[in-house]
């Protein structure tokens, strides 16, 4: 046998991609150090900073280096980038939803990641696809979901509302789909219509139910609908139940809208990306009622687990739902033939590669126990009701009650228009970047909103962002009176 160096050579000034171990523990912890005293000071760095971020991105638009760069450099280069944005993971971010992004969740992915081993299918790693399995089991039990379901880690709720839908659209229907019919309210994530689109169904398809005035699917509507689309000709086919909406945290009447499934044949759909998890909390059976009875239930773990950004993950009460939608055979697969009551991820959902995402949840389970996440995930509900008792008292505020732990709240000024009062006093609030909140539209109003889900997020900062808001209120309606706009006059 010749030697195969001497064929293939790697030239003796070659840089190498495999680190020697000193190497490793040095870039290791100059990350990790970075990371750490990052981490430390998020108290202290401003809600968000976006100042320059357009000239720091044009400094990423560079052709591919040829050549090896420093590792302190391209961190500080990093570092730049992280301060000029919003600062997520901070204990002021009541924007959206927050995320958080635990720690050892991080370590998880650092792990994962370092030993690059293949969870696509069972074979490869047994055991760490066993440690997936088990998260997403924990997550099951946690929420009270339906014995003997089988679900899959996504990269979030997107990503489970779409392949919850093609999962059903596979199961229930045949390839001609046209008559279908998808029942949502004027309140559901709008992934919801892309996922509907992205799975091929034509607009008409989808039905929007109305709300009440707490913002939850009537119940009564769609029933309506359903008989008036049955009557049509029309297919009714999927019902998407919020169980905490993006907007205000509404809480659709999940057990009504099952009566009408199961009465009709419909499947469904909770989407509980937002407030699956309050589940946890003393009481959160009777607070979100029904979750059991879906065909297919979404949860966030980058939510209300407070893991970082791109852990989602779908549940089907059905175990064999999900392989009957997505198993293929590939000749160059073939030796990989598994025993049937395991799972192979790439058999029950679209990823064949991918990350291993099982680790990032089971890691931070294990570690705090379910109990840290109840606690958390309580006081959230607290500090909720606590904004909306002092809002609720402070002169000119409208605030909705929360059902979860969004506070979704306006002003009516005395004189002018309140959509842009409103638009202005989200603007001044983040203006003094102590706290980071969003807006939204509900009926046509400007509506500002407080989601507090960060684990990060306590009485400190929301006693900051009620006081920010008042202060803005202030200084807004006294700017006006000594200086009117049109129409405030
Ligand atoms: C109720 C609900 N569903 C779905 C989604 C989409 O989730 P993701 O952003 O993880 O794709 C969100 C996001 O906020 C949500 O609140």
């Amino acid at each position: 046998m010749t030697d195969p160096t001497w064929h293939a050579p790697l030239p003796p000034d070659a840089p190498t991609l495999d680190l020697s171990p000193e190497a490793m523990r040095a870039a290791t912890d100059a990350c990790t150090r970075w990371a750490m005293d990052h981490i430390a000071s998020l108290s202290q760095q401003p809600s968000w900073d976006l100042e320059g971020a357009r000239e720091v991105a044009a400094t990423f638009r560079e052709p591919p280096p040829e050549h090896a760069a420093p590792l302190e450099v391209l961190l500080h280069r990093f570092a730049g980038a992280v301060a000029k944005s919003f600062n997520t993971a901070g204990p002021g971010y009541l924007a959206y939803i927050p995320g958080g992004g635990l720690y050892p969740a991080a370590l998880a992915d650092y792990l994962s990641l370092a030993v690059n081993r293949y969870v696509g299918v069972w074979n490869a790693a047994p055991a760490l696809v066993a440690i997936e399995s088990a998260a997403i089991e924990w997550l099951r039990t946690l929420v009270g979901y339906a014995d003997g379901a089988r679900g899959i880690l996504t990269s979030g709720g997107s990503m489970s509302n779409l392949i919850g839908l093609v999962t059903a659209r596979r199961n229930r229907l045949g390839d001609d789909f046209s008559r279908a019919v998808i029942y949502v309210s004027e309140e559901t994530h709008h992934s919801m219509y892309k996922a509907a689109m992205l799975a091929g169904f034509p607009e008409h398809s989808l039905r929007e139910i109305r709300v009440d005035a707490k913002r939850r699917m009537r119940a009564d509507a769609l029933e309506d609908a359903i008989r008036a689309d049955r009557a049509a000709g029309l297919q009714p086919f999927f019902v998407v139940a919020s169980a905490g909406t993006t907007n205000t945290g509404a809480i659709d009447p999940v057990p009504a809208i099952a009566d009408l499934c199961a009465q009709h044949d419909l499947w469904l759909h909770a989407d509980a990306a937002y407030g699956g998890f309050f589940r946890l909390v003393p009481g959160g059976e009777a607070l979100l009622p029904g979750l059991e009875r879906a065909d297919s239930l979404v949860l966030d773990p980058h939510k209300g687990l407070f893991l970082p950004y791109g852990t989602g993950c779908l549940l089907l009460r059905d175990r064999d739902a999900l392989r009957r939608a997505h198993a293929f055979r590939a000749g160059y697969l073939q030796d990989l033939e598994h025993p049937e009551d395991v799972d192979s991820f790439a058999d029950i959902s679209p990823e064949l590669s991918r990350d291993f995402r099982g680790l990032r949840v089971w890691l931070p389970l294990a570690l705090f126990g379910a109990a840290a996440f109840r606690a958390n995930l309580s006081e959230k509900l607290a500090l909720a009701r606590w904004a909306y008792e002092e809002l609720r008292q402070t002169p000119g505020c409208e605030c909705h009650e929360p059902q979860l732990s969004i506070v979704a709240f306006r002003f009516v000024p005395p004189r002018g228009d309140a959509n842009d009062f409103n638009r202005r006093l989200l603007q001044r609030v983040n203006s003094y970047r102590r706290v980071y909140i969003s807006s939204t539209t509900l009926a046509g109003a400007f509506v500002l909103r407080f989601c507090i889900l960060s684990f990060r997020t306590h009485g400190r900062e929301v006693a900051m962002a009620v006081e920010d808001v008042r202060r803005a209120a202030r200084e807004l309606a006294s700017e006006a009176s000594l200086n009117p706009r049109p129409g405030e006059a």
